[in-house]
Protein backbone atom coordinates (compact mmCIF):
# COMPACT_ATOMS: atom_id res chain seq x y z
CA UNK A 1 0.00 0.00 0.00
CA UNK A 2 0.79 3.52 0.41
CA UNK A 3 1.19 3.72 -3.60
CA UNK A 4 -0.65 7.25 -3.55
CA UNK A 5 2.00 9.09 -2.19
CA UNK A 6 1.89 12.52 -3.97
CA UNK A 7 4.27 11.89 -6.92
CA UNK A 8 6.13 14.92 -6.27
CA UNK A 9 7.38 13.67 -3.19
CA UNK A 10 8.27 10.05 -3.80
CA UNK A 11 9.75 11.43 -6.88
CA UNK A 12 12.50 12.91 -4.39
CA UNK A 13 12.30 12.17 -1.26
CA UNK A 14 14.59 14.82 0.44
CA UNK A 15 12.33 17.47 -0.88
CA UNK A 16 9.83 19.17 2.32
CA UNK A 17 6.04 18.11 2.21
CA UNK A 18 4.60 21.57 2.00
CA UNK A 19 2.76 21.98 5.31
CA UNK A 20 -0.93 22.68 3.45
CA UNK A 21 0.16 18.81 1.69
CA UNK A 22 1.23 17.34 4.84
CA UNK A 23 -2.52 16.13 6.00
CA UNK A 24 -2.93 14.50 2.45
CA UNK A 25 0.62 12.69 2.65
CA UNK A 26 -0.49 11.00 6.29
CA UNK A 27 -4.05 9.52 4.81
CA UNK A 28 -1.57 6.87 3.39
CA UNK A 29 -0.71 6.15 7.09
CA UNK A 30 -4.01 5.54 8.45
CA UNK A 31 -5.15 4.08 5.73
CA UNK A 32 -2.85 1.43 5.52
CA UNK A 33 -3.18 0.78 9.12
CA UNK A 34 -6.66 0.47 9.05
CA UNK A 35 -6.94 -1.69 6.13
CA UNK A 36 -4.37 -4.26 8.14
CA UNK A 37 -6.84 -4.13 11.02
CA UNK A 38 -9.77 -4.51 8.63
CA UNK A 39 -8.62 -8.49 9.01
CA UNK A 40 -8.89 -8.22 12.81
CA UNK A 41 -12.28 -6.93 12.81
CA UNK A 42 -14.64 -9.70 15.07
CA UNK A 43 -12.07 -12.19 15.50
CA UNK A 44 -11.33 -11.33 19.46
CA UNK A 45 -8.16 -10.41 19.57
CA UNK A 46 -6.87 -6.86 20.21
CA UNK A 47 -3.05 -7.87 20.40
CA UNK A 48 -3.11 -9.21 16.65
CA UNK A 49 -5.26 -6.65 15.18
CA UNK A 50 -3.37 -3.74 17.02
CA UNK A 51 0.03 -5.36 16.05
CA UNK A 52 -1.07 -5.59 12.45
CA UNK A 53 -2.33 -2.19 12.28
CA UNK A 54 1.26 -1.07 13.88
CA UNK A 55 3.40 -2.70 11.34
CA UNK A 56 1.36 -1.20 8.25
CA UNK A 57 1.57 2.29 10.22
CA UNK A 58 5.29 1.60 10.57
CA UNK A 59 5.75 0.48 6.78
CA UNK A 60 3.72 3.89 5.55
CA UNK A 61 5.73 5.63 8.09
CA UNK A 62 8.97 5.00 6.69
CA UNK A 63 7.76 5.80 3.15
CA UNK A 64 6.81 9.51 3.64
CA UNK A 65 9.36 11.97 3.07
CA UNK A 66 9.63 13.31 6.59
CA UNK A 67 12.15 13.49 9.62
CA UNK A 68 9.93 11.90 12.14
CA UNK A 69 9.98 10.73 15.51
CA UNK A 70 7.56 8.99 17.72
CA UNK A 71 6.92 11.29 20.66
CA UNK A 72 3.49 9.45 22.05
CA UNK A 73 3.06 5.81 21.00
CA UNK A 74 0.57 3.50 22.73
CA UNK A 75 0.67 0.96 24.12
CA UNK A 76 3.26 0.91 27.22
CA UNK A 77 -0.28 1.25 29.21
CA UNK A 78 -1.88 -1.74 28.17
CA UNK A 79 1.65 -3.65 26.75
CA UNK A 80 0.46 -3.90 23.59
CA UNK A 81 2.17 -3.75 20.24
CA UNK A 82 3.62 -0.60 19.47
CA UNK A 83 5.83 2.43 17.67
CA UNK A 84 7.95 3.15 20.39
CA UNK A 85 8.61 6.51 21.98
CA UNK A 86 11.92 8.06 20.86
CA UNK A 87 11.19 5.56 17.11
CA UNK A 88 12.39 7.56 13.72
CA UNK A 89 10.33 7.47 11.11
CA UNK A 90 10.08 8.89 7.25
CA UNK A 91 12.82 8.49 4.55
CA UNK A 92 14.02 11.87 5.37
CA UNK A 93 17.00 12.21 8.00
CA UNK A 94 17.31 16.00 7.94
CA UNK A 95 15.19 19.35 7.90
CA UNK A 96 12.32 20.36 10.33
CA UNK A 97 11.84 17.38 13.01
CA UNK A 98 8.32 16.50 13.56
CA UNK A 99 6.99 14.38 16.86
CA UNK A 100 4.45 12.20 15.81
CA UNK A 101 1.43 10.96 18.14
CA UNK A 102 0.39 7.35 16.35
CA UNK A 103 -2.93 5.32 17.88
CA UNK A 104 -3.06 2.58 15.19
CA UNK A 105 -6.44 1.27 16.41
CA UNK A 106 -8.32 3.64 18.77
CA UNK A 107 -10.58 1.53 19.93
CA UNK A 108 -9.25 -1.99 20.01
CA UNK A 109 -12.24 -3.63 21.97
CA UNK A 110 -14.39 -1.98 19.62
CA UNK A 111 -12.25 -4.18 16.89
CA UNK A 112 -12.20 -7.20 18.79
CA UNK A 113 -15.56 -7.26 19.62
CA UNK A 114 -16.56 -6.35 15.97
CA UNK A 115 -18.41 -2.86 16.90
CA UNK A 116 -18.35 0.34 15.40
CA UNK A 117 -16.12 3.37 16.65
CA UNK A 118 -12.69 1.98 15.49
CA UNK A 119 -10.23 3.55 14.02
CA UNK A 120 -6.42 4.33 12.38
CA UNK A 121 -5.01 7.87 13.82
CA UNK A 122 -2.05 9.91 13.77
CA UNK A 123 -1.35 13.37 14.79
CA UNK A 124 1.96 15.46 14.06
CA UNK A 125 3.26 18.43 15.20
CA UNK A 126 6.97 20.41 15.00
CA UNK A 127 9.35 18.86 17.75
CA UNK A 128 9.19 20.79 20.80
CA UNK A 129 5.35 21.96 20.16
CA UNK A 130 3.91 18.82 21.17
CA UNK A 131 3.69 18.17 24.64
CA UNK A 132 4.81 14.98 25.83
CA UNK A 133 2.97 13.61 29.05
CA UNK A 134 5.11 10.91 29.60
CA UNK A 135 5.10 8.77 32.26
CA UNK A 136 1.70 9.48 32.77
CA UNK A 137 -0.83 6.97 30.68
CA UNK A 138 -4.08 8.59 31.67
CA UNK A 139 -5.30 12.60 31.82
CA UNK A 140 -8.84 14.10 32.78
CA UNK A 141 -9.86 16.00 29.86
CA UNK A 142 -12.60 18.56 28.84
CA UNK A 143 -13.33 19.67 24.91
CA UNK A 144 -16.36 21.63 23.84
CA UNK A 145 -16.76 24.43 20.65
CA UNK A 146 -14.52 27.21 20.42
CA UNK A 147 -17.98 29.69 21.52
CA UNK A 148 -16.55 28.14 25.28
CA UNK A 149 -12.81 29.44 24.82
CA UNK A 150 -11.61 31.30 28.06
CA UNK A 151 -15.32 31.14 29.43
CA UNK A 152 -14.90 28.02 31.76
CA UNK A 153 -12.50 27.73 34.87
CA UNK A 154 -11.53 23.99 35.58
CA UNK A 155 -11.41 23.86 38.99
CA UNK A 156 -15.37 25.07 38.93
CA UNK A 157 -17.91 22.32 40.00
CA UNK A 158 -19.67 20.24 37.07
CA UNK A 159 -22.89 22.23 37.50
CA UNK A 160 -21.26 25.82 36.92
CA UNK A 161 -18.96 24.12 33.77
CA UNK A 162 -22.21 23.26 32.14
CA UNK A 163 -24.41 26.22 33.25
CA UNK A 164 -21.81 28.58 31.46
CA UNK A 165 -21.34 26.32 28.39
CA UNK A 166 -24.89 26.56 27.97
CA UNK A 167 -24.91 29.67 27.82
CA UNK A 168 -21.91 30.31 25.27
CA UNK A 169 -24.10 27.86 23.10
CA UNK A 170 -27.00 29.34 23.30
CA UNK A 171 -29.04 26.18 24.62
CA UNK A 172 -30.76 25.22 27.84
CA UNK A 173 -28.48 22.80 30.14
CA UNK A 174 -31.10 20.30 29.64
CA UNK A 175 -30.37 20.33 25.58
CA UNK A 176 -26.80 19.15 26.18
CA UNK A 177 -24.94 16.24 25.74
CA UNK A 178 -21.66 15.06 27.47
CA UNK A 179 -19.15 12.39 26.31
CA UNK A 180 -18.15 10.18 28.99
CA UNK A 181 -16.01 6.80 28.70
CA UNK A 182 -18.32 4.30 30.86
CA UNK A 183 -15.88 3.94 33.75
CA UNK A 184 -16.60 2.73 37.06
CA UNK A 185 -14.18 5.87 37.83
CA UNK A 186 -16.49 8.54 36.11
CA UNK A 187 -19.70 7.14 38.42
CA UNK A 188 -20.08 10.75 40.34
CA UNK A 189 -19.10 12.39 37.35
CA UNK A 190 -21.84 10.98 35.77
CA UNK A 191 -24.05 11.59 38.75
CA UNK A 192 -22.87 15.73 38.44
CA UNK A 193 -24.00 15.92 34.97
CA UNK A 194 -27.62 14.42 35.43
CA UNK A 195 -27.69 16.69 38.84
CA UNK A 196 -27.21 19.39 36.67
CA UNK A 197 -30.01 18.38 34.28
CA UNK A 198 -27.89 17.86 31.06
CA UNK A 199 -27.72 14.57 29.14
CA UNK A 200 -24.85 11.88 29.06
CA UNK A 201 -23.83 9.87 26.09
CA UNK A 202 -21.86 6.85 27.59
CA UNK A 203 -19.48 5.06 25.73
CA UNK A 204 -17.14 1.98 26.59
CA UNK A 205 -14.11 3.40 24.41
CA UNK A 206 -12.73 5.58 22.06
CA UNK A 207 -12.58 9.14 23.48
CA UNK A 208 -10.75 10.64 20.66
CA UNK A 209 -13.68 10.95 18.61
CA UNK A 210 -15.36 12.22 21.84
CA UNK A 211 -13.32 14.99 21.98
CA UNK A 212 -13.49 16.36 18.22
CA UNK A 213 -17.23 15.43 18.42
CA UNK A 214 -17.37 17.96 21.70
CA UNK A 215 -15.37 20.56 19.50
CA UNK A 216 -17.32 20.39 16.35
CA UNK A 217 -21.10 22.10 15.94
CA UNK A 218 -24.05 19.48 15.26
CA UNK A 219 -22.40 16.45 16.07
CA UNK A 220 -25.04 15.98 18.99
CA UNK A 221 -21.98 16.09 21.88
CA UNK A 222 -21.71 19.35 23.40
CA UNK A 223 -18.69 18.10 25.76
CA UNK A 224 -16.19 15.46 26.64
CA UNK A 225 -15.81 14.88 29.93
CA UNK A 226 -13.66 12.76 32.22
CA UNK A 227 -10.63 10.60 32.35
CA UNK A 228 -9.15 8.64 28.98
CA UNK A 229 -5.50 7.57 27.87
CA UNK A 230 -2.62 10.88 27.57
CA UNK A 231 -1.94 9.92 24.03
CA UNK A 232 -5.36 9.98 23.03
CA UNK A 233 -5.13 13.15 24.80
CA UNK A 234 -2.62 14.74 22.71
CA UNK A 235 -4.00 13.09 19.65
CA UNK A 236 -7.53 15.14 20.76
CA UNK A 237 -5.35 18.19 21.59
CA UNK A 238 -3.93 18.18 17.78
CA UNK A 239 -6.93 18.15 16.31
CA UNK A 240 -9.38 20.48 18.57
CA UNK A 241 -5.80 23.13 18.11
CA UNK A 242 -6.25 23.10 14.22
CA UNK A 243 -10.33 23.13 14.87
CA UNK A 244 -9.71 26.14 16.74
CA UNK A 245 -12.35 24.74 19.71
CA UNK A 246 -11.53 24.58 23.77
CA UNK A 247 -9.53 21.41 25.51
CA UNK A 248 -7.79 21.31 28.36
CA UNK A 249 -6.10 18.33 30.17
CA UNK A 250 -4.69 17.38 33.49
CA UNK A 251 -2.67 14.41 34.00
CA UNK A 252 -4.52 12.01 36.27
CA UNK A 253 -2.87 8.50 36.92
CA UNK A 254 -4.99 5.75 37.82
CA UNK A 255 -2.40 3.23 37.92
CA UNK A 256 -0.70 3.13 41.16
CA UNK A 257 3.08 2.25 39.14
CA UNK A 258 1.84 5.52 37.02
CA UNK A 259 1.62 7.47 40.08
CA UNK A 260 4.82 6.47 41.67
CA UNK A 261 6.25 7.61 37.96
CA UNK A 262 4.50 10.61 37.22
CA UNK A 263 5.84 11.58 40.94
CA UNK A 264 9.47 10.71 40.59
CA UNK A 265 9.14 12.64 37.27
CA UNK A 266 7.54 15.57 38.79
CA UNK A 267 4.41 15.95 36.76
CA UNK A 268 1.93 18.58 38.04
CA UNK A 269 -1.41 16.66 38.26
CA UNK A 270 -3.09 19.90 39.61
CA UNK A 271 -2.58 21.85 36.41
CA UNK A 272 -5.18 22.35 33.71
CA UNK A 273 -3.10 22.09 30.55
CA UNK A 274 -4.62 24.31 27.59
CA UNK A 275 -4.53 23.21 24.06
CA UNK A 276 -2.01 25.96 23.67
CA UNK A 277 0.44 24.76 26.09
CA UNK A 278 -0.56 21.12 24.58
CA UNK A 279 0.31 21.85 21.12
CA UNK A 280 2.24 24.90 20.39
CA UNK A 281 3.31 26.56 16.82
CA UNK A 282 1.15 26.82 13.39
CA UNK A 283 1.79 23.55 12.51
CA UNK A 284 -0.78 20.85 13.56
CA UNK A 285 -1.97 17.59 11.90
CA UNK A 286 -4.64 15.13 12.26
CA UNK A 287 -5.99 12.15 10.18
CA UNK A 288 -8.07 9.43 11.19
CA UNK A 289 -9.94 6.18 8.85
CA UNK A 290 -12.35 4.17 10.10
CA UNK A 291 -11.71 0.88 10.50
CA UNK A 292 -15.37 0.05 11.49
CA UNK A 293 -18.20 2.42 10.55
CA UNK A 294 -18.15 5.06 13.35
CA UNK A 295 -19.40 8.28 14.56
CA UNK A 296 -17.19 10.60 12.15
CA UNK A 297 -16.54 8.50 9.45
CA UNK A 298 -17.32 5.51 7.97
CA UNK A 299 -15.18 2.28 8.03
CA UNK A 300 -13.41 0.02 5.55
CA UNK A 301 -15.22 -1.48 2.93
CA UNK A 302 -14.27 -4.17 0.61
CA UNK A 303 -15.63 -4.57 -2.49
CA UNK A 304 -14.84 -6.75 -5.36
CA UNK A 305 -12.65 -4.48 -7.34
CA UNK A 306 -11.77 -2.20 -4.32
CA UNK A 307 -11.41 -1.00 -1.06
CA UNK A 308 -13.39 1.81 0.10
CA UNK A 309 -12.13 4.31 3.36
CA UNK A 310 -13.30 7.20 4.23
CA UNK A 311 -10.60 9.56 6.22
CA UNK A 312 -11.20 12.76 8.36
CA UNK A 313 -7.88 15.33 7.93
CA UNK A 314 -7.86 17.95 10.02
CA UNK A 315 -5.10 20.71 9.51
CA UNK A 316 -3.79 24.31 10.72
CA UNK A 317 -2.33 24.53 7.97
CA UNK A 318 -5.29 23.91 5.33
CA UNK A 319 -7.69 25.50 8.09
CA UNK A 320 -10.27 23.19 7.87
CA UNK A 321 -11.67 19.62 7.79
CA UNK A 322 -12.27 17.03 4.91
CA UNK A 323 -13.71 13.65 4.98
CA UNK A 324 -12.31 12.03 2.10
CA UNK A 325 -13.36 8.81 0.44
CA UNK A 326 -10.51 6.86 -1.16
CA UNK A 327 -10.99 3.95 -3.43
CA UNK A 328 -8.12 1.56 -4.01
CA UNK A 329 -8.21 -0.79 -6.84
CA UNK A 330 -7.42 -4.27 -5.83
CA UNK A 331 -4.76 -4.91 -8.92
CA UNK A 332 -2.81 -1.76 -7.63
CA UNK A 333 0.66 -3.24 -6.08
CA UNK A 334 3.43 -1.40 -4.50
P1 LIG B 1 -9.28 0.48 23.56
O1 LIG B 1 -8.54 -0.28 24.62
O2 LIG B 1 -10.56 -0.16 23.17
O3 LIG B 1 -8.40 0.78 22.37
O4 LIG B 1 -9.68 1.85 24.20
C1 LIG B 1 -9.27 3.12 23.77
C2 LIG B 1 -9.69 4.07 24.86
O5 LIG B 1 -11.07 3.98 25.15
C3 LIG B 1 -9.38 5.53 24.57
O6 LIG B 1 -10.30 6.14 23.71
C4 LIG B 1 -9.36 6.11 25.95
O7 LIG B 1 -8.65 7.34 26.00
C5 LIG B 1 -8.70 5.02 26.76
O8 LIG B 1 -8.94 3.80 26.04
C6 LIG B 1 -9.20 4.87 28.15
O9 LIG B 1 -8.46 3.88 28.77
P2 LIG B 1 -9.09 2.80 29.77
O10 LIG B 1 -10.02 1.92 28.96
O11 LIG B 1 -7.91 2.06 30.30
O12 LIG B 1 -9.84 3.55 30.81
Amino acid sequence: MGQNIVNSTKANPECEIRPEDFVYNLRHVTEDAALAAYEWIGRGNKEEGDGAAVDAMRTALNKLPINGEIAIGEGEKDEAPMLYHGEKVGSKKTGTVYSIAVDPVEGTSYLAKGLTNAMAVIALAKKGEMFDPTPSFYMDKFAAQAEAKGLIDMSWPTEKKLTVLAKALNKPVRDLTVFVLEKPRHRKLVDEIYQAGAKVALYPAGDVAGAIMAALPNTGIDALMGTGGSPEGIISATAISAIGGVFNARIDPQLPSEKVAVEKAGLNTEHWYDVDELIGGEEAHFCATGITTGLLFDGVERCEHYDRLETLLISKSTKGRQVLTTYIPKNVKD
